[in-house]
Parts: structure tokens; sequence; C-alpha cells
């Protein structure tokens, strides 16, 4: 034990894990509450860096806005998902506070043990990402099981949603977070679920539809979003919440045209939510260029040329835009 200035030695004694470290990090201190809850004795650990607790589960984020702030000289607070000496992992929030003794400064940590988390783990954003993108892609392939083309019109949709909004994103300068963007890209993998209810001899007829027909596969963005509803009611987890609103804009909305003349509820413009505008021309375009029971198969030039014209028509002219842009660099491929 290094000798401690009394101030120092008043926090060990605390009931809760205490920890104290030199500016780098380097455990010069930890009380007895530390030595149970870790494993660790003070031998084993002081000397070392306390990033040796460290696991994946704790964000980066979290490390570096721990280490801005005590570089700044304030205190931090934050959730740690450490590791103890018998690879347990161990949830705790910490209060983390510089103190300078006689010219040197210490960081002292304070470590409250999370209870609610005892049995689960944090996910790292990837990790959600990852998650979920599997997810909903069974979800989608599982709905619509009965035509064997459509898991790879889905994953067309998705990919080219993904390059999509990513370029719209940097040509408009929207600022979309990461975790926005790859939302609608996972997201738009659902557009059609409601098609699961749709009957077959409607949805696969060849040849022109009755009025009557016409309304009943209109009726899959409404019948989409009731079915979303209640799978993610199912779920109930916050984790999924931001990924419901978008997957419900996509749902609804995908057949809704920028001049008004979509449906089912006729919205214009920028009324129409981006994450529907954008899979709207995606859709359109990997539809064109596949052949489906009722039509041929569209060329590049056709397809291209097609959705072109439809600027301010069909589609928001500022994403046909960043989709042409897209071509123009050859990011655009059809089978
Ligand atoms: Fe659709
Ligand atoms: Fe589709």
């Amino acid at each position: 034990m290094i000798n401690m200035n009394n101030n120092l030695q008043t926090f060990l004694n605390l009931a809760d894990a205490v920890i104290i470290t030199d500016v780098e990090h380097r455990i010069l201190a930890v009380n007895t509450s530390y030595e149970t809850i870790t494993g660790y004795t003070s031998e084993d650990i002081i000397g070392k860096k306390a990033g040796i607790l460290r696991t994946p589960y704790t964000p980066k984020e979290t490390h570096q806005a721990m280490k801005a702030a005590l570089n700044a000289g304030s205190s931090w607070s934050g959730v740690f998902t450490n590791r103890k000496k018998n690879k347990d992992l161990w949830h705790s929030s910490i209060t983390i506070t510089p103190f300078i003794v006689e010219e040197t400064a210490y960081f002292v940590g304070v470590f409250r043990e999370l209870e609610q988390l005892e049995r689960g783990f944090y996910l790292d954003d990837q990790r959600i990402g990852r998650i979920q993108k599997s997810l909903l892609k069974v979800l989608a392939i599982s709905c619509e099981i009965r035509d064997p083309s459509i898991e790879s019109h889905l994953s067309r949709v998705q990919n080219l949603t993904e390059q999509l909004v990513v370029r719209h994103n940097e040509r408009n300068l929207l600022n979309l977070s990461v975790k926005a963007l790859s939302l609608i890209a996972h997201s738009s993998i659902l557009h059609d679920i409601g098609k699961s209810a749709i009957p077959e001899g409607i949805l696969y007829k060849p040849g022109p539809l009755a009025d009557y027909e016409r309304k009943i596969i209109e009726m899959h963005t409404l019948i989409g979003v009731d079915i979303v509803i209640k799978i993610y009611a199912e779920l109930d987890d916050e984790l999924f919440e931001s990924e419901l609103s978008t997957a419900k804009n996509i749902i609804l909305h995908h057949h809704e045209r920028w001049d008004g003349t979509g449906y089912p509820h006729q919205l214009q413009g920028m009324d129409i939510p981006l994450e529907a505008r954008i899979v709207s021309v995606v859709d359109v375009f990997d539809a064109l260029t596949t052949k489906r029971p009722y039509k041929e198969k569209w060329s590049m030039e056709l397809a291209i040329q097609y959705i072109t014209e439809q600027k301010g028509k069909h589609f928001d002219a500022d994403i046909v835009d960043s989709f042409l842009s897209l071509y123009e660099d050859g990011m655009i491929t059809i089978e």
C-alpha cells in the first residue's frame, strides 16, 4: 500500500467497492468490498492498469467520455460491464472523481452494483444491429415464404436501401446517425410483410387486375402495420422501439407518391416519411428490373429512364438524384 493521505484513506472505508488510481489509471489501492466483489486481492491488482477488468460489453464511447471528463478535471458517472477474476461479468455504475492531494492528482472510483442487471449483460450497438437485422430478415422471409423469389427481392431491396440512404444522407447533409441509417436499411426488408395476408391467386395473378383485386393488394400496407405492431408488442423490449416507428413508416407509406397519388393515405411530398420515400424508389427499381408473373424484366437503361422521368411525380427528386449518383458510380447492378 502506498503512503496515502487521510482524505483518500477515508474513501477506502466506504461500504461500496472503491478503487484509487493515479492519473495514468494505474491502480494504487482498492478496499475490501472491491476485493470481495471482484475476487482480486490488493496484491493481485495494485500496480496494474484499471483497464484489466475491461470487457467489450462496455461501449468504447463510455471509456472515451470518462477519459474526456477526467482529463478536464471533472468527475464522471457511468455504467461499466467489467470482468471479475473468475471471469463472471460485473455490471456496476461507477462515479470517478479526480482528487488533488499535495499537488498530486488521483482518481477515486466508487462502484455501485446494478442488481437488476445481474443476470443480463450489455450489448454493444453493433451486436444489437446484427441481431435486429437477422431477426427482421427471418420475420420477413417467413411471412412471405409462399414466393420463392421473395428472399432475393428482399435482400436486394435491403442492400440497395442501405446504399441509397447513406448516399442521400451524405449528398443532402442530413446528419442522420449511423444508428438511424442502419435502422432504415434493416427495416426496409419488412416493407411488404402485409402481403402474407393477401390471397396468392390475386398476388401472383398474371395479367391485369380487376379493381377490387387491386384494392385488396393495396391493403398490404395497412395489414403490414398491424402485423408489426403485434410482433413488437409481443417483443415488448425497448431495444426495438425506434425500430418499430421506422418499420411502420416504411410498411405503411412505401406506395405513397410524391405528387399525392399513391396509397394508402395519399400523402404528398415531405409529408411522406423519408424512409418510405427512399424504399419506394428502391422497391420500384427492383420490381422493374426483375421478372414477375405479370411482366417481363426491364433493362437497366429503361428502368433508370423511368426512375428519372418520375422525379417529382412518383418520387422525391432529391432522392432520385442520389439514386442516379449511385448509378453513375457503377454501384447499381441487376441480375
Ligand atoms: Fe408493397
Ligand atoms: Fe417489394
